[in-house]
């Protein structure tokens, strides 16, 4: 199977077990790492809303936990197709290889991809660091 498809399915699933009594949305992601690995993750908000964590940055970290560096694909998968807030794209330009796509889809299968430096252009990487 094309590997968009597989991403979106696993991050349509993923969406299911989002923890977000506050504000009721559902999000999911699923990215491909670049030894071909697939990991999931889902929006866990919390009493205190600041502590919320988004669906792409609890997968990013699952990832990380795992020693799995950097990321090929982003899938972020909601209703209404929202695309990944900033903080996100932050996380994101840490892990992104230099070629990573971000692909956005919503419930209608309407998808939207693009390379992260179009959607992020001028981010603030770990090579700013190298001083
Ligand atoms: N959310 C995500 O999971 N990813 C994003 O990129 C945007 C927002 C979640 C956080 C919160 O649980 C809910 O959507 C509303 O902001």
């Amino acid at each position: 199977m094309d590997i968009k498809k597989i991403l979106r399915e696993k991050a349509e699933e993923a969406s299911k077990n989002a923890y977000s009594p506050y504000s009721k949305a559902l999000v999911g992601s699923a990215i491909q790492m670049s030894d071909g690995t697939i990991y999931t993750g889902c929006n866990v908000e919390n009493a205190s809303y600041g502590g919320t964590i988004c669906a792409e940055r609890v997968a990013i970290l699952k990832a990380v936990s795992d020693k799995k560096m950097q990321i090929e694909k982003v899938y972020v998968y909601t209703k209404e197709g929202w695309p990944p807030c900033g903080m996100c794209r932050q996380v994101m330009s840490e892990f992104a290889s230099p070629t990573m796509e971000v692909i956005i889809g919503d419930v209608a299968g309407k998808e939207t991809s693009m390379k992260f430096s179009d959607l992020m252009p001028l981010s603030f990487t770990p090579d700013h660091l190298k001083i």
